[in-house]
C-alpha cells in the first residue's frame, strides 16, 4: 500500500496510533490531531502536505510537510509529525512516507529540514541522506533536486 494524502483527519481512525505514540511518550500524533482540528496547522499552505499509510481506515503511519520558518535557508520546508505504529515498523513505511514527502517538496522547495530533538531518529534520517546540522532548531537538512514540473510558492509556520 502506498501513502495516501490526508486532507481531513476525521475521515480516519487514529485510535491506535494516538495511543501507541502517547504510551511511548511521543506527543507528535496528539499535536497533529489537536492542531489540525483547531485549524492551527492543516498542512494546507502552498507546498505543504500530510501523508499517511492506512490499513483500511486505520492510520498506521503518518508524516507531514510544513513550510520552514527559519530564515537563511532559501525556500525550505520541514518534515513534521513522522510516526509509525510500533507493530508496523521495519517494513519501509517511514521510508515510503519520506520518499513521497521529498517528491512533493521538490516541486516547491529547495531544502528539507527536520528537528529530531530528543528522538532516537537521527540514524533514520542520516541513513536516508539527511546531513546533521545545528541551526535554528534544525538537526538535519537535505538539499532537494528541483523538479521542473513545479509550480507553487512558500509561506509560514514551524517546529518538529
Ligand atoms: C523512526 C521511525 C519513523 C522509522 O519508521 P520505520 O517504518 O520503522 O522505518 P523504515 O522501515 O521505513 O526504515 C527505512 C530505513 O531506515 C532504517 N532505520 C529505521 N530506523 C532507524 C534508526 N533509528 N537508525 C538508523 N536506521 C534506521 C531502516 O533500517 C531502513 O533501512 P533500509 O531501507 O536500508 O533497510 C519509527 O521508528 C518511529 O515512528 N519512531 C518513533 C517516532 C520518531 O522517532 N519519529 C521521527 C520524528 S523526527
Amino acid at each position: 500500500m502506498g501513502p495516501e494524502r490526508i486532507q481531513s483527519v476525521d475521515s480516519y481512525d487514529w485510535t491506535e496510533i494516538l495511543e501507541a505514540s502517547l504510551s511511548e511518550g511521543h506527543r507528535m500524533v496528539n499535536r497533529l490531531l489537536t492542531d489540525f482540528r483547531a485549524g492551527a496547522n492543516r498542512f494546507d499552505l502552498p507546498g505543504e502536505v500530510l501523508f499517511a499509510h492506512l490499513d483500511g481506515h486505520v492510520v498506521v503511519a503518518v508524516g507531514g510537510l510544513n513550510v520552514e520558518e527559519a530564515k537563511g535557508l532559501g525556500k525550505a520546508a520541514r518534515v513534521r509529525r513522522l510516526y509509525v505504529v510500533p507493530r508496523w515498523r521495519g517494513k519501509g513505511l517511514a521510508r515510503s512516507l519520506l520518499d513521497e514527502i521529498i517528491l512533493h517538496a521538490s516541486r516547491t522547495f529547495d531544502v528539507l529540514t527536520v528537528n529530531v530533538g530528543k528522538l532516537d531518529a537521527r540514524g533514520f534520517y542520516e541513513h536516508l541522506g539527511f546531513t546533521p546540522i545545528d541551526y535554528a532548531g534544525i538537526t538535519h537538512i537535505k538539499r532537494l533536486a528541483h523538479n521542473p514540473s513545479s509550480h507553487a510558492i512558500g509561506a509560514k509556520r514551524a517546529s518538529a
